[in-house]
């Protein structure tokens, strides 16, 4: 046999494998997908945690990477957090959902990352500020170590810098930084452009 067989009988045979443990590990905790099974490497822990009774839904063919770090999902009883098709999740730290949170098809979502659509504690005797749904849109950016917060919605393709807080909702094409999160710019694409994305492997 050609080396160059064996070599892709061995990838083919590998990359089936970790499919396989890939849905025992989500069916394992209770984790929804459609389409094209994710793309978790089984190899190497950490992998990611899926607390409370809500739902997680992945769609076709979502990548989770936690080689930076340990991922936690949270989702109360009711909620819902649901990741588009193709979308990234490289090593996000923690996404927090008492409602709804979305994020987009293709979104590319840095080491880091939080996202919360509850501030969890009331600010003084009776605040009770409803949980507000996040929506992260299509093909949109979200650098390593941002915070997202409760009732923001980010434009399809729109960028968030490094290290920003985003205290406000974001349209779509634009580009922010800084805590708090302000406009740098705003650009041009095609609707239909899907970023390139890169995992330092
Ligand atoms: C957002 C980003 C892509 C913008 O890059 P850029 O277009 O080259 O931006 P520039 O360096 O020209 O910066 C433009 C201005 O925004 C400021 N700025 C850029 N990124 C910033 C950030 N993350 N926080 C605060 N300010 C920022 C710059 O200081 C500069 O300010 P000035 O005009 O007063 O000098 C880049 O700064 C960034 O954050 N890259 C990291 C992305 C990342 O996290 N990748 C890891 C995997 S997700």
């Amino acid at each position: 046999m050609e080396l160059d067989e064996t070599r892709g009988n061995y990838m083919k045979l590998s990359k089936g494998l970790n499919r396989l443990l890939t849905v025992l590990y989500l069916r394992r905790k209770r984790v929804e997908w459609s389409g094209e099974v994710p793309d978790i490497d089984m190899r190497r822990p950490p992998k990611f945690d899926l607390t409370g009774s809500g739902r997680l839904v992945l769609g076709s063919g979502v990548k989770i990477f936690t080689r930076l770090g340990h991922s936690l999902f949270q989702v109360s009883d009711g909620a819902v957090i649901t990741i588009g098709d193709r979308a990234v999740l490289n090593s996000v730290h923690w996404i927090h959902a008492e409602k709804e949170i979305t994020i987009g098809p293709h979104a590319l979502v840095g080491p880091g990352v939080s996202i919360i659509d509850s501030d969890m504690h009331p600010k003084w005797p009776g605040d009770n500020r409803a949980p507000q749904p996040v929506g992260l849109g299509w093909n949109c950016w979200i650098g390593m170590g941002s915070s997202i917060l409760p009732g923001i919605e980010i434009g399809d393709h729109s960028i968030v810098g490094a290290s920003s807080v985003v205290t406000k909702s974001i349209s779509p094409k634009t580009m922010v930084a800084g805590n708090p999160a302000r406009i740098l710019r705003s650009f041009e694409c095609p609707d239909n452009w899907i970023r390139e994305h890169c995992t330092g492997e």
